[in-house]
């Protein structure tokens, strides 16, 4: 299979974590036959340094002629004081917006060897393994308008979604949870927000075009007591933009650190862009300890969602796991008897793992 990947580093550590992803891929083509070809871009703050944009028009370009997209991480205290449309993380709002992102799917599972690396007790995290689907288009973060008035003493961000908009993310909730252990939980806030009772609507009448899935609809700030309290009831959440960022980051630490996460978003038709749901970790940057594992689980995904690759998602997942089983961690992840390693040396445990199975 030949496939043309971008790659989009990014800032702090998503050129590390890149670097990971492409070590793996590599090991996965050669043992598969596949031809992978890569392009860097530019985007974020490196972006807003050698173009004056954090989303270049060529950054754009290169993507949507993509079959893939690879993210890693943008954003910086270097750029924290940039007006809001040089800020880097315009750009990753920018490059959803211009491939039509709507869907990000957000898996978060408790690995055995890393229970105890979660602040939460072990027998809360045992057993959990849910997936975040959430809309990623539209809501709050891109409604206008959204400014200051009176002088700034006054606030208004706005909040839309379209029926069209509610519906196509909605049926990608079903269709993943078919796909699983078929119950879908909707969260949204129905008894105060209007936009949230057009969702609720929608899941009603969505429900008898997916007649095997279990349908509940959970309040917001339920769902996120109940993350953490029990876990293990969820397998499939949709929601909204916002809800889905705040919830997805609560859930990550079911898994021990936001380095275990990976993500994907797709579009209806187009281009997918997969990334870790991880910032750039500037207070680690540079120092070569960041872990890579949610950027090659993100690669994973890639290979799955864009390529129909499924037995090489496997593979690399199995790596994972198994590198993980071994006792193997990087140092974001508190565990006692394990062996602490290094972005390098987790990528190659990881690589020779794949290399194994040739
Ligand atoms: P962050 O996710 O970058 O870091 C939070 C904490 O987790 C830090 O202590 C960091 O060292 C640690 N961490 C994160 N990923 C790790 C990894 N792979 N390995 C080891 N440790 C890891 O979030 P934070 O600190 O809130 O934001 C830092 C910058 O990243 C900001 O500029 C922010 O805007 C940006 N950001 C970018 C995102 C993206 O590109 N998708 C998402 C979230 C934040
Ligand atoms: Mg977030």
């Amino acid at each position: 299979m030949q496939k043309n990947i971008v790659l989009l580093p990014g800032d702090g550590i998503g050129p590390e974590v890149m670097k990971s992803a492409k070590a793996v891929l590599d090991a996965i083509s050669k043992q598969f036959n596949h031809t992978f070809s890569y392009e860097s871009h530019d985007i974020g703050g490196i972006a807003v340094d050698n173009h004056g944009s954090p989303l270049p028009p060529q950054t754009i370009d290169a993507c949507k002629k993509a079959d893939a997209v690879l993210l890693g991480a943008v954003g910086g205290p270097k750029w924290d004081q940039l007006p809001s449309h040089l800020r880097p993380e315009r750009g990753l709002l920018g490059i959803r917006k211009e491939l039509d992102l709507f869907a990000n799917l957000r898996p978060v599972k408790g690995y055995a060897k890393l229970l105890h690396a979660s602040p939460l007790k072990e027998e809360i995290i045992n057993g959990s393994d849910l997936l975040i689907v959430r809309e990623l288009t539209g809501g709050l973060y891109f409604g206008t308008p959204s400014e200051r008035r009176d002088n700034g003493n006054s606030v208004v961000d706005t909040l839309t979604y379209t029926r069209h908009e509610i519906e196509r993310i909605v049926d990608k909730g079903f269709k993943s949870a078919q796909l699983r252990r078929k119950v879908l939980t909707s969260v949204d806030k129905a008894n105060v927000l209007e936009s949230s009772k057009l969702w609720r609507e929608v899941v009603e009448e969505k429900k008898a075009d997916y007649p095997d899935v279990t349908v509940d609809h959970v309040l917001v700030d339920a769902a996120a007591m109940k993350l953490i309290t029990n876990p293990s009831q969820f397998d499939v959440i949709v929601t909204e933009n916002m809800f889905g960022d705040i919830l997805s980051d609560e859930a990550s630490v079911l898994t021990g650190s936001l380095g275990m996460l990976p993500s994907a978003s797709l579009a209806e038709n187009g281009v997918g862009l997969f990334e870790p749901a991880h910032g750039s970790a500037p207070d680690i940057a540079g120092l070569g300890i960041a872990n890579p594992l949610a950027m090659i689980l993100s690669s994973a995904f890639m290979l799955r969602h864009s390529f129909q690759l499924e037995e090489e998602a496997n593979l690399i997942e199995s790596a994972v796991e198994a590198v993980i089983d071994e006792g193997y961690h990087t140092a974001d992840l508190q565990i006692t008897n394990g062996n602490k390693v290094n972005t390098a040396e987790m990528t190659k445990l990881v690589v020779d793992y794949i290399d194994s199975k040739n």
